[in-house]
């Protein structure tokens, strides 16, 4: 693999992993705390459900792009034997976090979560908007941890 190749992986990696969290953060920041304070329950549950259904298409790329770079850079930097000793944490961390969004992105959205959140809204838009608030904090603040730990990994600190 050329180092072209690598240089062009490790920035797709980053641009997709910028577009992932950045985007994560918007929606836990930004949309959640306007979408709660929406004084009609209809409307409330409509506007998230709006948003929320074009940020998982753009958050399903970002995770496609950015597991296939990191794959393409752990090959071509012959890292593969790295996965399996403790220095190498950091790779398990982005591995193994990547794989909880593809489940949630891929499968379990399209499976059943989506369907199911839909009731919980319509419900009780309250309550559903303040788990849906607690989980994106928790994925957010992990995520950061996952950066952080990557950005540490990579530089050897
Ligand atoms: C299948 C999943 C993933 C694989 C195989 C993977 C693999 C890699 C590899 C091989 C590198 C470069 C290591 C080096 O230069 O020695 C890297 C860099 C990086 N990864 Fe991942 N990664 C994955 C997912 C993630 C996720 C989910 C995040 C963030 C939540 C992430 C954040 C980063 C960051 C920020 C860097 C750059 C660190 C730096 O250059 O300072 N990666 N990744």
């Amino acid at each position: 693999m050329t180092l072209d190749t690598l240089a062009i992986a490790r920035i797709l990696h980053i641009l997709g992993v910028i577009i992932w969290i950045g985007g994560m953060a918007f929606v836990t920041l930004v949309v959640l705390p306007i979408a709660a304070k929406l004084p009609d329950s209809e409307t409330r549950a409509d506007m998230f459900e709006r948003l929320e259904r074009r940020f998982a298409w753009i958050a399903r790329a970002a995770v496609l792009v950015v597991g296939i770079s990191g794959t393409v850079m752990a090959d071509g930097y012959g890292l593969w034997a790295q996965f399996i000793q403790a220095s190498g944490w950091w790779l398990d961390a982005m591995a193994g976090w990547w794989i909880v969004f593809f489940l949630i992105l891929f499968v379990a959205e399209p499976l059943f979560l989506h369907r199911r959140f839909s009731q919980f809204l319509r419900r009780d838009s309250d309550r559903a908007l303040k788990f849906l608030t607690r989980a994106h904090w928790v994925l957010l603040l992990v995520s950061l941890c996952v950066v952080a730990a990557a950005v540490a990994g990579v530089h050897g600190y």
